[in-house]
């Protein structure tokens, strides 16, 4: 029986250390933050669908449906995390979805409205240029929100705390 507990516990912790390796590590954005980026840096409108690019522990996706997205689609690379979102979110059937799966093997999101994540310095720029690539396929903009971190070489548009909002249009000459 002990056994099987340390064996339980050494494989979760291997878990979140190998999930670490690929990207940020788990560390969930504050809920306070969280309420404050929704009310005040971008409110939701209608029919707002929110990606968040990591998504933890399900924190944020929680207090986006909170906050009124009419969807929420998470991206995750833990498992063990996957399933302590879905328990979180699992009352607002219909309105969430949670993958486990890289965000970077994304090719497209059609529908988004809002990009989240609670990144890395390292990947930053290359989130935001996931994020233009979605942009341009969809022919929609985007409003990504940074969490911690500011994108080298473009400027946001606004700032609450230490969440950066960035509008990405599409750029009609880069279609892929
Ligand atoms: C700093 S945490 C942020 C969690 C959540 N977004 C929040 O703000 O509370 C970053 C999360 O991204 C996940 N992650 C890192 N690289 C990833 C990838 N390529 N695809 C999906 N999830 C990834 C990690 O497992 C971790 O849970």
């Amino acid at each position: 029986m002990v056994e099987s507990i340390i064996g339980i516990v050494v494989i979760c912790v291997l878990i979140f250390l190998l999930t670490a390796l690929f990207g940020a590590p788990y560390v969930p954005t504050q809920r306070k933050q969280i309420e404050s980026a929704f009310s005040k840096l971008r409110p939701f409108k209608k029919n707002d669908v929110l990606v968040d690019l990591g998504s933890g522990d399900g924190v944020v996706l929680d207090e986006a449906i909170r906050a009124g997205a009419s969807k929420v689609i998470g991206y995750e690379i833990n498992p063990i995390l996957v399933l302590i979102s879905w328990l979180r979110l699992r009352s607002n059937r219909g309105r969430f979805t949670i993958f486990w799966r890289s965000f970077w093997r994304i090719s497209a999101l059609p529908d988004v409205s809002i990009v989240y994540t609670f990144g890395e310095s390292r990947d930053i720029k290359k989130m935001y240029d996931l994020v233009q690539k979605w942009s341009n396929r969809s022919g929609r903009e985007i409003d990504f929100i940074s969490y911690g971190f500011e994108v080298p070489g473009f400027n946001y548009s606004k700032k609450e705390n230490a969440h950066f909002l960035y509008n990405i249009a599409p750029l009609h000459s880069q279609k892929t």
